[in-house]
């Protein structure tokens, strides 16, 4: 088996090394024009070893068949489907590759986009012996090594890339939207401290909100960076430029005070009885604190923010304590 997943990293490598050559031939050129039309040097391509998995999916199987890896094998690579008419052939194809990485940069799998509109978006391999998609992390084999002291959690695959483009070195992708316990272990092995800047959809809001506690479960401070107007960091980043994320690091918020913030789209806060039930959510809420000072230091933050006194906060949350049990 051991020997089974060294040769799945073996086909991995020879398949990237494949659409990254594709990208080069005639008929790369419209991946190749997609990807510079989205402000991609050649550069940073090879960086990331992105390609192109033509229109004919026989191409790559053929040249591994030739290279003498069986069927079963290819098959368990995730690389390939197969039916009656066509046998088999590569599930990537006539779209832009992006090789996923491990923290040792050998490639454990795939994502690949439709250039322009289409379903889905982006394909991704499944799970095989090599790839779980939710014990790593796009672009954590470039960004363990940053400086920074801190790592950047985005959504996707060009998030990823226009941030450590823009010398955002600690960018890394949840690879989608659900954030795991998985990840959040591998993230607390390089740092403490991380910031959350998922796309300002619902989708991504609902998302930076759940992976909140895990982060902290995982002994992970997080903070939050919001992107509107901008879609996600990829479009601030072309809009702004790196001053402009930058300033959004400065400005971000922390992880607890911003889901307050959440909380408050679902009350009237105009009206005083709007306002009061939103304060007794929100002591619901401070009451998971179990430290005393933590408790009390988040007390204080709020009464400040939402200019109430901290004693009558303090006595709200009390209330609500017993309220819970
Ligand atoms: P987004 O839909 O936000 O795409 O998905 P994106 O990263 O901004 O892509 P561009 O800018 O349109 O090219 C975020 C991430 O979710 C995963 C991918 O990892 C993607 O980068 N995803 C998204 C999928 O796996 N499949 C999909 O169909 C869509
Ligand atoms: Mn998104
Ligand atoms: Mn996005
Ligand atoms: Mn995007
Ligand atoms: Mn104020």
């Amino acid at each position: 088996k051991a020997n089974k997943k060294l040769q799945i990293l073996e086909i991995n490598k020879i398949a990237a090394n494949y659409f990254f050559w594709e990208l080069g031939e005639q008929s790369g050129e419209i991946a190749l024009t997609y990807l510079k039309k989205r402000g991609l040097s050649d550069e940073v391509i090879r960086r990331f070893g992105l390609g192109f998995a033509p229109k004919d999916g026989r191409k790559l199987y053929r040249y591994l068949k030739e290279k003498g890896y069986s069927d079963g094998l290819l098959m368990e690579s995730g690389l390939f489907s197969a039916d009656e008419r066509n046998g088999a052939y590569c599930k990537f194809w006539n779209r832009v590759m992006f090789p996923i990485m491990d923290a040792n940069s050998r490639v454990i799998g795939f994502g690949g986009r439709v250039m322009g509109e289409g379903e889905p978006k982006y394909l991704n391999s499944p799970e095989t012996l090599l790839f779980d998609k939710s014990r790593n992390l796009y672009g954590l084999n470039y960004a363990r090594k940053s400086k920074a002291g801190y790592l950047i959690v985005c959504e996707g695959y060009m998030d990823v890339i226009a941030l450590q483009k823009a010398g955002f070195t600690g960018a890394v992708a949840s690879l989608g939207t659900a954030f795991t316990s998985g990840q959040a272990s591998l993230l607390r092995r390089y740092v403490d401290q991380v910031y959350l800047t998922y796309d300002s959809d619902d989708a991504g809001t609902r998302a930076a909100l759940r992976a909140l506690p895990i982060i902290k479960e995982a002994g992970i401070s997080g903070k939050i960076i919001r992107m509107d107007p901008y879609k996600d960091p990829d479009e601030l980043i072309n809009k702004e430029g790196a001053e402009g994320f930058q300033k959004r690091i400065d400005e971000a918020e922390n992880g607890f005070m911003y889901s307050l913030k959440v909380l408050m789209r679902e009350y009237d806060m105009d009206s005083p009885e709007g306002k009061t039930k939103y304060m007794n959510a929100v002591a619901e809420r401070l009451t998971t604190f179990e430290e005393e000072i933590e408790r009390n230091n988040y007390i204080e933050a709020v009464a400040k923010a939402y200019h109430v006194e901290y004693e009558d906060l303090k006595q709200l949350v009390k209330k609500a304590a017993l309220r819970l049990g």
